[in-house]
Formats: structure tokens, C-alpha cells, sequence
């Protein structure tokens, strides 16, 4: 079903979309697996969109990038910010270079390390502003992909109880509550780390930690969705259709040189998942992590049919490819006839 609404101008957290956009941009994602790419490459011919992006990135940088050009659009942009005049003796204005930017540009793929600057750049932009990530604040185009992993393996996400492990307060689980909440998922269950000074002490405690950040336990029970907390990612694995999870951050990391970060195995046990617990639970819940991962999850889970972290990465292309051409003014849709897409202007 269509929305009445008209779809935003820029997409800077979930809440800027309602269910049935949601929806619209499922259905644009699999027009866009499905289209012959010499069909998908006609669509931004002749647009540009930039890449600004103040934090590293690997999936989402790239991910944006690849689907730009998959639809035909050239890309430009910075993965530094230290190549800008942000950070010299002038300390250019966030406001300022996306002004500069926006008359360069057909739509901006943003990633700030402050909550919020998405927000402010959308509130100066001419063009569309697409957040792919903010400070602790969202990260809307993962939690797309991520729910449309599993509402594809799971059909209808309504009779689905999902688990989340992390820290809530993060924007990728931000997002993705504020959306599975949306979504009207069955149940939520919530595995989060303590706060840092306790983690140390964590790995002989069953204590369970409760806590949501306020706006997250408002949305879901303005959405009526049931939610549950648990001390161990087996539990999760036993209950839960599909999990998502995330590393714990743990800051004494920091003082372990970065080259031998990889070799310290630091997440508790309880947050680890690993093939035996799969195996020992006869869980079939799919895993899902937006990456990067560190030690929370064992590579012996990749090759598991659990395992569809990958899988997130080549549809997250999709997902990218249906947002950018959705805020460019492209909409696809699936016909009936296989393989068939009916390509209208959006906003014609
Ligand atoms: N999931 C995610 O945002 O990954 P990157 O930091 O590599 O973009």
C-alpha cells in the first residue's frame, strides 16, 4: 500500500517515515534486486550525490556509493574531515559546507560524529539530506536494511519476537527499536551491558540490566509492543526468531595498542555468540550484526545458516538504492509481471 503522506524531503531518523513509507521502501528495495542493472543505471543519470562523512566508515560509505553509482549518479565527497576547512583555522560551520555542498550536489550522504548534525544540515539543505549516521543519535538507513532482512526471512514481522544485544543508547539500536516498534513486531527482548565502570565485575553477575532510554520505552508503548530483558545471549538465541548485535563498548580497550586489539578477547561471555550456543540451544534464529565485529561474535557462526551478516551488507545496497532514488524523485515499483518494474517520478 502507498502512503498518503508525501515522503520526506530527507531522511534523517525512522520517525521521519511512516509504515507504509516503510513498506514503499521494501518494495522499492526489491524492484531494485530484481531490475536488470543496465535498466537501474539509466535512473540518476546526470546526478551527483556527495559524501560527507566526519567519522570512518566502511559498509555505509561504500554502501552509498555503490549505490549511487548502480543508479547511474557520479559521487564525490570527502571520508576525512581533516581535508576540509571544518577543521583549519576558520573552522568552516557545519551549516556553511553543507550550503557549499548542496549547490554542488543533487543529495548529501551525511555521517557526523554529533547527535543531531544531521538534523541541522537537513535544516539548511536544498537537497535531500540522508543521515548514515549521527553521533549516538540514529542510523536510519541500517535499521532499514536490517528489518527488511528479516521481515524477508520472516515474512510478516508482527508474529516475530526479536532480540537486540548492545547498548540501547547507540544509534543503530536506536533506530532499529524505534522501526521494529513501528513495524508492530510481537515482542522485544533487550540483552545491555552495564555501564562501563561495572562491565569489569559483569562476567560473574546475573544481574539483569534494564535499562531503555526514555524515548525508546515511550515509542514502544505508544506502538503497544511488549518488551523483555534478559542476562544471556542464549536466552536470546532460544526465544527469539531473529537477534541483532552489537560489540560492548568497553573504554579500558583503549589503553590495548590498536594493533593488538584484535588478538584481546574483552566481551563477556554472556554477550558472545558463539556456534556451540547455537548448536546447544537448536536455535534457528537468524543473527544479524551491522558490523564492524570484534569478539562478540565468532567467525565459526559465519558459515551457520544463522549467520546473515553478509547478507545484510549486498541488501543494504538495495536499500540505499530505493532511498537515494526515492529522495531524488525516482520511485520504482514491482509490477505483477516477473521481473518487471514500473518506474514512476515520485514526485511528478
Ligand atoms: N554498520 C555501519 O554503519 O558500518 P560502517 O561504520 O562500516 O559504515
Amino acid at each position: 500500500m502507498s502512503s498518503h503522506r508525501s515522503f520526506p524531503a530527507h531522511l534523517v531518523s525512522v520517525r521521519d517515515l511512516d509504515h507504509d513509507q516503510v513498506r514503499d521502501l521494501f518494495s522499492g528495495a526489491a524492484a531494485f534486486r530484481d531490475m536488470p542493472r543496465a535498466e537501474a543505471v539509466t535512473l540518476l543519470r546526470g546526478h551527483v550525490v556527495a559524501m560527507m562523512f566526519y567519522q570512518p566508515s566502511t559498509r555505509t560509505r561504500l554502501g552509498f556509493e555503490a549505490a549511487a553509482l548502480r543508479l547511474g549518479a557520479s559521487v564525490m565527497g570527502f571520508a576525512d574531515p581533516s581535508t576540509t576547512r571544518s577543521v583549519d583555522y576558520i573552522g568552516e560551520t557545519l551549516e556553511d559546507t553543507i550550503n557549499v555542498v548542496a549547490e554542488l550536489s543533487d543529495a548529501i550522504v551525511m555521517r557526523h560524529f554529533l547527535a543531531g548534525a544531521a538534523s541541522r544540515a537537513a535544516a539548511v539543505s536544498s537537497r535531500p539530506v540522508l543521515n548514515g549516521g549521527d553521533g549516538s543519535n540514529e542510523h536510519p538507513t541500517q535499521a532499514l536494511t536490517d528489518s527488511w532482512v528479516m521481515a524477508s526471512r520472516l515474512g510478516d514481522l508482527e508474529g516475530a519476537v526479536i532480540g537486540l544485544v548492545g547498548d540501547p543508547g547507540t544509534r543503530v539500536l536506536r533506530s532499529l527499536t524505534l522501526l521494529l516498534a513501528m513495524l508492530k513486531v510481537k515482542r522485544m527482548l533487550f540483552l545491555v551491558p552495564p555501564s562501563a565502570p561495572l562491565m569489569s565485575a559483569y562476567a560473574s553477575s546475573s544481574f539483569v540490566h534494564t535499562t531503555l532510554p526514555g524515548d525508546l520505552r515511550a515509542a514502544l508503548h505508544a506502538h503497544g509492543i511488549e518488551y523483555d530483558f534478559r542476562s544471556d545471549v542464549s536466552d536470546l538465541l532460544a526465544e527469539a526468531d531473529a537477534i541483532e548485535l552489537m560489540p560492548i563498548d568497553i573504554p579500558a580497550l583503549e589503553a590495548v595498542p590498536a594493533s593488538l586489539r584484535k588478538q584481546h578477547s574483552v566481551t563477556p561471555e554472556q554477550f558472545r555468540v558463539t556456534a556451540a550456543k547455537i548448536h546447544a540451544t537448536g536455535s534457528k534464529a537468524l543473527v544479524l550484526h551491522p558490523g564492524p565485529r570484534k569478539d562478540e561474535l565468532h567467525p565459526e557462526v559465519d558459515s551457520l545458516p544463522n549467520g546473515l551478516y553478509f547478507d545484510q551488507v549486498r541488501e543494504s545496497l538495495h536499500i540505499r538504492m530505493a532511498v537515494l532514488a526515492q529522495l531524488c524523485g525516482v520511485n520504482p515499483r514491482r509490477t505483477d509481471r516477473p521481473g518487471a518494474v514500473d518506474v514512476r517520478e515520485a514526485r511528478a
